[in-house]
């Protein structure tokens, strides 16, 4: 069950995750179970949202205590914040805002913390881990090629730099990769080239472009011949094809 709350009351506390499309999202079921763990009077919804400047400007009740952000609105809802933590501001995208006690909104970046402790994990129970830097990280020193410049690619473009690996940041807009190359200190790649790149063994492969959302599922910008070169792959799209599905029902 997505809401496990008995009764809203007055005193409930409204938090949720805005984006678009927004109904894949599984952070209500998560938030929900939570706030149910630990007793607070507060629910969590699906907000798609279009304008974000519009949404923040209408929702600006002190009830509504915060949100996440997703798709495509990490960058963009920038803007709309009073405070924004320095590693987000660094990155250049967030996905969690909290309202203040002042009522202002502060933002931070979870999404690089989160992505690449799991990408780490995921490496060290492979036992693929080649430790090079003394900071320790199984990332040190390894090729890390991230497709997409969007919100999702600036985190782990970012959080890949902070443990030493080596990146390439593929995009449709080279421009954007570009640019996130240069900031990250990597080298930037058209994704259309992605299909004819031989990269070296034991690379690392993350995919957040959100072309695997869209009707044609078949799409992938992961070269199926790259695979067999990586030691792992994150994959930041859930829910491949959901713009389809949710067409038929009518609402994203
Ligand atoms: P998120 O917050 O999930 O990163 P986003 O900021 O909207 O979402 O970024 C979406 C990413 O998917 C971008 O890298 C985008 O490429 P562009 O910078 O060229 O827009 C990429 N993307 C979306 N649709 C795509 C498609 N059909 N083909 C290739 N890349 C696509």
């Amino acid at each position: 069950d997505l809401y496990n709350f008995r009764l809203i009351t007055p005193d409930t506390k409204v938090y949720g995750i805005i984006g678009k499309p927004v109904g894949h999202s599984k952070s209500p079921l998560i938030f929900n179970a939570a706030f149910k763990s630990v007793g607070l009077n507060a629910v969590y919804v699906h907000f798609l949202v279009d304008d974000v400047e519009m949404f923040f400007n209408t929702y600006s009740s002190p009830d509504f205590a915060g949100c996440s952000c997703t798709i495509p609105h990490k960058e963009v809802a920038l803007k709309c914040m009073d405070e924004i933590d320095p590693i987000a501001k660094k990155i250049g995208a967030i996905n969690n805002i909290v309202r203040q006690p002042d009522g202002g909104l502060i933002a931070f970046n979870t999404n690089y913390i989160g992505a690449i402790s799991a990408i780490e994990d995921g490496l060290r129970g492979l036992n693929v881990v080649t430790v090079t830097s003394s900071a320790g990280s199984p990332l040190a020193g390894k090729l890390f090629v991230v497709l997409g410049a969007g919100g999702a690619g600036k985190s782990l473009a970012y959080g890949a730099a902070q443990k030493g690996a080596r990146i390439i940041i593929a995009n449709r807009t080279f421009k954007r990769a570009k640019e996130l190359a240069n900031k990250d200190g990597g080298q930037a790649m058209p994704l259309a080239e992605v299909e004819n790149f031989y990269p070296e063994e034991g690379m690392v492969l993350a995919n957040t472009t959100s072309v695997v959302m869209k009707p044609n599922i078949d799409a992938t910008p992961i070269p199926k011949h790259a695979l067999k070169h990586c030691c792992l792959v994150f994959d930041a799209i859930y829910t491949p094809g959901f713009y389809k599905k949710r067409k038929t029902l009518g609402r994203l």
